[in-house]
């Protein structure tokens, strides 16, 4: 059978650095209350936008593999805060990477897009579509936040990682998953304002209201993850403790905690990596992959388990076997473009552009977006 081992792999976070202390200077909240109810301590705000975070990524996690653009077969990129609908960011990959003719395609299950990702992408090379693909998790959310609404605006970062399967004979990559979707109560988490629903009221594109409420989301994460976890690993007649590292989804400590018990995971065996970036939606667990393997905490031809949760509410979990290969074949010299300002100074710049008035001239409206 054919398998779609990992063979390469990269991130790209931006270098403005949001505090909880920043935060506290524009809204009502805390150090103490962040850490203690999320784990969160800081987060990335992009001075860029998507396309230009998902290329510098998928730039270094091709030359993880070894792998030259146009090669490419596929590209699968997960993300809910899309630059454009039309033509979609996959496209823009393709061309920015020289991948001509691959197939192109954006997957969107909110924080879980990189894992469906994973998983169509996986399923597509096992049937012989395609001999490879670059799965992309990346997010530019800063923009689409309500930075006064503190129920939502302390737990969310923009960031981007990418991934590189390729065919393989060995049983490498995603072995077994659970896809599924608690569907009955989209209220829960809901962003206002970016959709269809809302052209041609009068809603600038980027001001959004989230509806948001975090313990029923808490509550559900905590299930599907954990249920999930049961269930992929039961199509390998596996249970948690062949599982060398949890790579969860990262929206807060206290929901990985609660995952690791119901699974029966010691902490000691689950990446976090939250305090440095907050949820970064489709990008959390392509950019913990990668510093788990950065750091020396997966070993050669480890198992792995990758739980996530998302907006929908969609869950998942991925039973994953690493390769032999923990080091990089090589370097990208791709860099985003250095950042001259603070993250506080770019989230005030989005919020004057969401006020700004737009006087539609009749002849070119989008003049300058
Ligand atoms: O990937 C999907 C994204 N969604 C999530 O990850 C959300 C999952 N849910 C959670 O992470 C948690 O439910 C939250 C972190 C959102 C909230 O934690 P909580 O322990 O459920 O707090 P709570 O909603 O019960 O709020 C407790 C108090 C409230 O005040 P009162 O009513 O007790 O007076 C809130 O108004 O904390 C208040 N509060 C804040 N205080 C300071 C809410 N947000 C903040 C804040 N700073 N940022």
């Amino acid at each position: 059978m054919t398998h779609a081992a990992i063979t390469g792999w990269g991130k790209c976070l931006p270098p403005a650095v949001l505090s909880n202390g920043d935060l506290a200077k524009i809204l009502d909240t805390s150090d103490e209350w962040i850490v203690s109810r999320t784990g969160i301590r800081e987060r990335r705000i992009s001075h860029v936008g998507l396309e230009e975070l998902a290329y510098v990524a998928a730039m270094r996690a091709l030359a993880a593999a070894g792998m030259a653009g146009r090669d490419v077969e596929l590209i699968v990129f997960g993300t809910c805060s899309h630059d454009d609908q039309v033509p979609n960011m996959a496209s823009g990959i393709q061309a920015r990477i020289g991948a001509q003719p691959a197939a192109a395609y954006d997957i969107n299950t909110a924080c879980t897009s990189f894992l469906y990702g994973l998983s169509t992408a996986t399923a597509l090379i096992r049937t012989g579509v395609v001999r490879n693909a670059l799965v992309i998790g990346a997010e530019f959310i800063s923009p689409f936040m309500d930075w006064s609404d503190r129920d939502v605006a302390v737990l969310f970062g923009d960031g981007a990682a990418a991934v590189v399967l390729e065919a393989s004979e060995r049983q490498e990559g995603v072995l077994a998953e659970k896809l599924g979707c608690f569907g009955e109560a989209p209220e829960i988490l809901r962003v206002q304002g970016m959709g269809g629903r809302y052209a041609n009221h009068g809603i600038l594109y980027g001001v959004t209201r989230w509806q948001f409420e975090g313990q029923e989301i808490f509550k559900r994460a905590v299930a599907g993850m954990a249920s999930a976890c049961d269930a992929s690993l039961g199509r390998l007649g596996l249970d948690a403790s062949s599982v060398e590292l949890v790579v969860p989804h990262q929206a807060n400590l206290r929901i990985i905690e609660a995952v690791a018990r119901r699974v029966r995971v010691p902490m000691e065996r689950v990446y976090v990596n939250i305090q440095r970036y907050g949820n970064m939606s489709a990008a959390t667990v392509a950019v913990a992959l990668c510093e788990a393997v950065e750091e020396g905490r997966v070993r050669p031809g480890a198992l792995l388990l990758l739980p996530g949760f998302g907006g929908g509410l969609s869950y998942c979990a991925q039973v994953i076997r690493w390769g032999e290969r923990t080091e990089p074949r090589g370097r990208s010299s791709a860099e985003l473009a250095p950042c001259t300002r603070s993250a506080l100074e770019l989230i005030e710049e989005c919020r004057a552009r969401k006020c700004a008035p737009r006087p539609h001239t009749g002849t070119e409206p989008f003049a300058g977006l």
